[in-house]
């Protein structure tokens, strides 16, 4: 694969500054800045404190993922950059930054979208992902379920979670517990320490009746409501919160709804790949139980590193398009919060003129 193109990846849609390199399906390497200690003070991410950490973060990530590749930006081939869906104002440092190298190198620009590089990013550790593929996609701002024909061009939506995402539940329940923000990793932690079955957690839109119009959709808000509950009973009635113990029912609720619900859209679908990316696909209990009960299913979960966000995943998408002679987007690629999940590549402008989406100016 040495002679396969290489591809510079960036991604700044939340609070990581990711910029990676990788040539083929070979990652070269995959520079990360994270401001998360700057948000952790106000208990989420702060959309202003993330743009300012993107620009002051970018030249040295930059320079971190070339020396570490051992490549000058001269021998990149094309540049990927996450266009959407993210905070507007994070998006638009690297991709104003993208587009500056793009012409300054005269280099063809992918803008991509976000998710589907989260389902991409496998293919660095697992080799080509095999289509059609079913993806779980659970992170702090999506849960979504997706078919995946083509990860360049074709994916198709099949259920999502009508209120939080799974990565917001950790989050919020880790706040009840008092735990530091990104709650995920420590709710994990605190987890491994406690009875997984000391209470029954709701599990959210796995009733039979909801079979017909939900069945492959999330609703972690009731499980959020049920921790709330139960921890002000406790705490009305003055015994002392068991830490371990709710943040090991709780993983357990999320992680049984993810796994039920994914591995019914293979069923359903008789599709015998299941991908899963996204912060949340970094979750120990989640692994586990996929492992125990994916039965003949070839079930792929990139190691923890890839799941949350970094640019490998964004040159890992990236370098799939360039392989599949996909077209680059037009000058003006612009950022869109709310890119829709079968836009895999954003066009850029359209037209002479441009218009306002989600409040920002592209094509
Ligand atoms: O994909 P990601 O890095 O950023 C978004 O695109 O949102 O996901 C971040 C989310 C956060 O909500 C974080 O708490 C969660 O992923 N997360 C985890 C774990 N590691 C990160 N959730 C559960 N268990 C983990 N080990
Ligand atoms: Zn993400």
């Amino acid at each position: 694969m040495s002679d396969a193109p290489l591809v510079l990846g960036i991604e700044t849609s939340c609070d990581e500054t990711g910029i990676a390199l990788v040539r083929g399906r070979t990652l070269l390497a995959d520079a990360v800045a994270s401001s998360v200690d700057q948000q952790a003070r106000f208990g989420g991410v702060v959309p202003e404190v993330a743009s300012r950490a993107h620009l002051e973060a970018f030249d040295a990530t930059l320079d971190r993922a070339t020396a570490e590749a051992g490549v000058s930006l001269r021998d990149v081939d094309a540049i990927a950059v996450t266009s959407g869906p993210g905070l507007v104002g994070a998006l638009l440092v690297g991709v104003s930054a993208a587009e500056g190298l793009a012409l300054a190198l005269d280099r063809p620009l992918y803008g991509v979208n976000h998710l589907a590089a989260h389902v991409a990013v496998d293919r660095l550790v697992h080799g080509d992902i095999p289509e059609p593929a079913i993806a779980l996609l659970v992170s702090g701002g999506h849960t979504s379920l997706l078919r995946v024909d083509d990860v360049t061009l074709d994916v198709t939506p099949l259920g999502a979670t009508l209120d939080d995402a799974a990565g917001e539940a950790f989050d919020k329940v880790a706040r009840l517990l008092g735990l530091p923000f990104p709650g995920g990793p420590h709710v994990d932690r605190a987890a491994a320490e406690g009875n997984p079955a000391s209470i029954d957690f709701p599990r959210g839109l796995t009733s039979p009746r909801d079979d017909a119009e939900h069945r492959l959709d999330f609703s972690f808000s009731g499980l959020k409501t049920a921790v709330v509950r139960w921890l002000k009973a406790r705490e009305d009635s003055g015994e002392p919160v068991p830490t371990a113990d709710v943040a090991a029912a709780f993983q357990e609720a999320v992680a049984d709804v993810l796994v039920t619900k994914a591995l019914r859209a293979c069923a359903d679908s008789g599709i015998e790949t299941l991908i899963v990316g996204g912060g949340v696909a970094a979750n120990s209990r989640l692994r586990v139980m996929l492992g125990q009960r994916a039965g003949h299913l070839d079930v792929r979960i990139p190691p923890p590193r890839l799941c949350t966000d970094n640019g490998a995943m964004v040159a890992a998408l990236g370098s799939a398009l360039v392989e599949r002679g996909r077209p680059p987007s037009a000058p003006g690629v612009g950022a869109d919060s709310s890119l829709p999940v079968q836009e895999i590549v954003a066009p850029g402008l359209r037209s002479g003129l441009p218009t306002m989406r989600a409040g920002i100016v592209e094509g």
